[in-house]
């Protein structure tokens, strides 16, 4: 039977292709059983999880809690704002202490990068990456090429920009790796203040033309200003801003051909993205949401294979 290169979902970087169609085919089945009249299988009755939120989260923390329900896993939650954490304890010590209650996987938030790889060296437990600061965010990559693939078919070969601020974005890395790794081609487009000067390297394409952008792409993934990373201005106002990065509907009739929109959320309605657009056709934003738990569900089942 297949199973993952790696014990841990630490980020796209350090899993392959063939990992990344295990987890699209296991969560094809779960997306089947999720639409059942009875959405839960038995399979991890076994199996404890510690969801360990350092950072604040509404769908991401939900999504994993509700795919490891369905998995009918024991659940135990942690929020970083209620916790001993602000008493001075270490992020080893909190998780041990919460090991010691004998759980097998932590899914983690972490607002350091690299959070997640340091547990991994220091704690006996499977981890997955539910974002670290501004590094990676796996499952969101994954439930983001999965539903380009449920939408158009295939990855491989599609054209995909993404809009905004990469530079605070994990959700944008992870896309970047996940993208290549299955073959489509990436442009980053936003203000250049937003665009880190490694980027090229990485083998992605630079624009700051909004409008040439839309007219290369095939999938626009329009990510959020995240004014909670930043601690100067990277533009002059955030009217100026949409003016230049916000993608309306009349922007997207003007397109030679229909482009697929996506968006990780939360989002700022009529900032990065006009409501019209966002509840449009076009738009794959709640099929997004919908399949990140068939995801989850499936990067938790694979894990957990390996842990017995
Ligand atoms: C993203 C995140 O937290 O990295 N949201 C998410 O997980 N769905 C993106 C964001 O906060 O803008």
């Amino acid at each position: 039977m297949s199973e993952l290169s790696v014990n841990h979902l630490l980020g796209i970087k350090y899993i392959n292709e063939k990992d990344i169609q295990l987890i699209f085919e296991t969560a094809d089945h779960f997306k089947e059983v999720i639409n059942r009249p009875i959405k839960k299988v038995p399979s991890l009755r076994d199996i404890t999880i510690a969801n360990l939120f350092f950072e604040n989260s509404t769908r991401t923390r939900l999504s994993f809690e509700l795919a490891e329900k369905r998995l009918s896993a024991d659940v135990v939650n942690f929020s970083a704002a209620s916790s001993s954490v602000k008493k001075g304890e270490t992020l080893i010590d909190t998780v041990n202490n919460i090991l010691a209650m004998k759980v097998d996987m932590v899914v983690m938030r972490h607002p350091n990068p690299g959070a997640g790889v340091f547990l991994s060296k220091h704690i006996n437990a499977s981890i997955v990456n539910a974002g670290d600061g501004a590094h990676e965010h796996p499952t969101q990559a994954l439930l983001d090429s999965y539903s380009i693939r449920e939408r158009l078919g295939d990855v491989a070969g599609k054209k995909v920009v993404i809009v905004g601020d990469i530079l605070h974005s994990r959700v944008a890395l992870s896309n970047i790796y996940a993208l290549q790794l299955q073959g489509a081609e990436v442009m980053v487009c936003g203000p250049k203040t937003l665009i880190p000067k490694y980027i090229e390297s990485l083998g992605v394409k630079v624009e700051t033309n909004l409008k040439k952008a839309l007219e290369w792409c095939d999938v626009a993934n329009m990510l959020r200003v995240q004014n909670e990373r930043m601690e100067i201005s990277y533009f002059p106002s955030t009217r100026e801003y949409t003016q230049q990065y916000g993608v309306t509907k009349s922007l997207l009739n003007n397109l030679s051909k229909e482009i697929v929109i996506m968006h990780p959320g939360p989002i700022n309605r009529g900032v990065e993205i006009t409501s019209e657009v966002a509840d449009s056709n076009q738009a794959i934003i709640l099929d997004q949401v919908q399949n990140g738990v068939a995801i989850r569900m499936a990067v938790i089942y694979l894990l957990a294979s390996k842990i017995k």
